[in-house]
């Protein structure tokens, strides 16, 4: 697929509204969304909620239009939004019964915490026993101005 001509836009939430499976995405304030563009064709929102810790990292957030799920959008719209942010972790918080997502992010190097994590998470009310938490590191140049002044 040609990657070049997929970017993030202003985030339209009427448009989110009307897309099949928006309810699987968490919409929330403190969140940063926005409209995945290819060819100026609306084809689906990518966002994430910023975590507590560490710093630049967050809750991923991604739906594809129906029609254009399975071209691999989400890896491209991801690692725009990564990119953008300069985000160095990405969570996914995704239900077990979504194995579509599930393993769509394991395609792209999301990997799933391990027992201990995820049994941590969950006596502490961070996650539900119906979920799966994934991560993916991303590795960006934050020090690129840390030597300029
Ligand atoms: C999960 C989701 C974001 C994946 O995005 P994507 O850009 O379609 O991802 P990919 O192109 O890598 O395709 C992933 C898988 O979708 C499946 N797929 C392929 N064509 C498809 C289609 N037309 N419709 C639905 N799923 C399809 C395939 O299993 C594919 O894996 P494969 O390429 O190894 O066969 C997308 O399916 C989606 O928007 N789902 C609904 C919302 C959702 O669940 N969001 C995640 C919440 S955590």
């Amino acid at each position: 697929m040609k990657k070049s001509n997929i970017k993030l836009d202003e985030f339209d939430e009427k448009y989110l509204k009307n897309l099949d499976d928006h309810k699987k995405i968490l919409l929330t304030e403190k969140g940063i969304y926005h409209t995945i563009l290819r060819d100026n064709e609306k084809i689906g929102i990518v966002g994430y909620i910023p975590a507590k810790s560490p710093d630049h990292s967050g809750f991923v957030q991604i739906v594809i239009t129906p029609k254009h799920r399975g071209e691999g959008i989400v890896e491209v719209a991801e690692n725009l939004l990564a990119q953008k942010y300069n985000l160095k972790i990405l969570y996914a918080t995704i239900e077990k019964t979504n194995v579509t997502s599930i393993r769509a992010h394991q395609k792209i190097g999301f990997t799933a915490l391990d027992n201990k994590k995820l049994t941590d998470l969950k006596e502490k009310g961070l996650l539900k026993g119906s979920e799966v938490r994934l991560e993916k590191t991303y590795i960006q140049n934050y020090d690129k101005n840390k030597n300029l002044s």
